[in-house]
């Protein structure tokens, strides 16, 4: 190898450190930097260490550099499809003779691995959840034409979303981007999602010291059966008589509300009357997150977004019923924004903040609020149960500090 091909090379984007103080030329097991720190994460083949610049922090992957820059390149390109994945933000090469590159990734921020869900409970709600966002999450790459060839729990984030969960894609290393996927080839990234699934749900048992109430090869299948279901909804083809235009609004609203926009229909006359088709490339994910960001400029995962529409929809009505006149949408979203969100979170101890963003502890309070109310047999108002909440999570707090 030359001297020049040895000499350190850092890529990295702009908006982040540069990450020069870093021991790049020891290998990154060894590394006692004052940078290091502990995050709780799941298994894998890499080393994989955590580094903190001003609170926000990194993961550090070391690979061989030819997987490292694929790595990099195949994260970028999902972030730009609007994936949820982890960003990539730099490779590492050239850390002296027997050292592999290291790829650099912003540490996804209230993630958790799919052990420390289970770990704190493993009922029923954790398993529909968590198959419903791992799902979906692998209907989307699909849709985006990336096969992943390496789904699993432990290559996957969860974050909370409003009583839900999101996944992220952490592990891109196996992938590989096509114009769109075969059948086939969607068939075998499921398979191996299955194998894998499967395997990891055996071994949580063990792991936890403790059993875990389900079945690993029954879950599996589950994930299956999920992910056939919205990929059959998203992409069926289905003949529409003359007189049933209704349908076509049907089936976009049914979309809309699996959180999917439509860019674009196509309609083939066949004697029957006209066959819709939706081709996967222009059905498109994140529909309540884009119109509540749109709205508001508030940013949110699809659940939350969805909650934060309907209490916004909630409000806008309340107020035309007070003025006995329409307001329009964008001022009720403004209004909302000042008068409702942000008055929320801004009367939330900071202790309710570390854990959860913004916007699902917003989700959090408006469930309290109802709980309440329910309890009371009486709205309680929402001014009540922000301050309830408040004293919840600090007398909570307290108890484990
Ligand atoms: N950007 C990140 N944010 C949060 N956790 C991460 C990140 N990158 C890696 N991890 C954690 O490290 C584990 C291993 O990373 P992964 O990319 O799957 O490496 P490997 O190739 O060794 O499987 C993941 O399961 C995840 O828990
Ligand atoms: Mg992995």
């Amino acid at each position: 190898m030359s001297a020049a091909a040895e000499r350190l090379h850092l890529v990295t984007r702009p908006g982040h450190p540069t990450f020069l103080d870093l021991p790049w030329h020891e290998p990154l097991e060894t590394w006692e930097h004052e940078r290091i720190v502990q995050v709780t994460r799941g298994i894998g083949r890499h080393v994989v260490r955590f580094v903190n610049y001003d609170g926000a922090l990194y993961a550090l992957k070391e690979l061989p550099r030819r997987y490292a820059e694929r790595e990099y390149r195949l994260l970028r390109h999902l972030a730009e499809e609007s994936m949820p994945v982890v960003k990539s933000v730099g490779v590492v090469t050239g850390r002296g003779a027997d050292l592999d590159a290291i790829l650099v990734t912003r540490h996804l921020d209230f993630s958790i691995p799919y052990r420390t869900l289970f770990a704190d409970d493993g009922g029923e709600e954790l398993r529909s959840t968590l198959l419903t966002a791992l799902a979906e999450l692998l209907v989307r790459l699909h849709l985006t034409g990336f096969f992943w060839g390496d789904c699993s729990l432990s290559n996957t984030l969860f974050r909370r979303d409003a009583g839900g969960l999101s996944a992220y894609l952490v592990d891109a290393e196996t992938g590989e981007l096509h114009p769109s996927l075969t059948d086939g080839q969607r068939e075998h990234d499921i398979a191996l999602a299955d194998e894998h699934v499967v395997g990891e749900l055996l071994d949580l048992a063990g792991e936890l010291e403790r059993t875990v109430d389900l079945d690993p090869v029954e879950t599996a299948a589950e994930l299956r059966r999920r992910y056939e279901a919205t990929w059959d909804e998203l992409t069926r083809e289905e003949v529409i008589h003359p007189d049933e235009q209704f349908r076509i609004d049907e089936r976009l609203r049914r979309l809309n509300e699996l959180g999917f926009d439509v860019e674009e229909i196509a309609l083939e006359a066949v004697p029957e009357g006209y066959r819709l088709r939706l081709d996967p490339h222009v059905v498109e994910p994140g529909h309540h997150r884009r119109r509540l960001l749109m709205l508001t400029g508030l940013n949110a995962q699809e659940n939350q977004a969805r909650r934060m529409l309907a209490s916004l929809a909630a409000f806008r009505a309340r107020l035309e019923g007070e003025d006995g006149q329409p307001l329009p949408e964008s001022v009720a979203a403004y209004r909302w924004r000042a008068e409702v969100f942000e008055p929320v979170v801004a009367a939330m101890p900071p202790e309710a903040l570390v854990n959860h963003e913004a916007a699902e502890v917003f989700h959090e309070v408006l469930e309290h609020h109802w709980r309440l109310s329910e309890r009371c047999g009486a709205d309680v108002g929402l001014e009540e149960a922000v301050r309830s909440y408040a004293q919840k999570t600090q007398a909570a707090s307290a108890d484990a500090g």
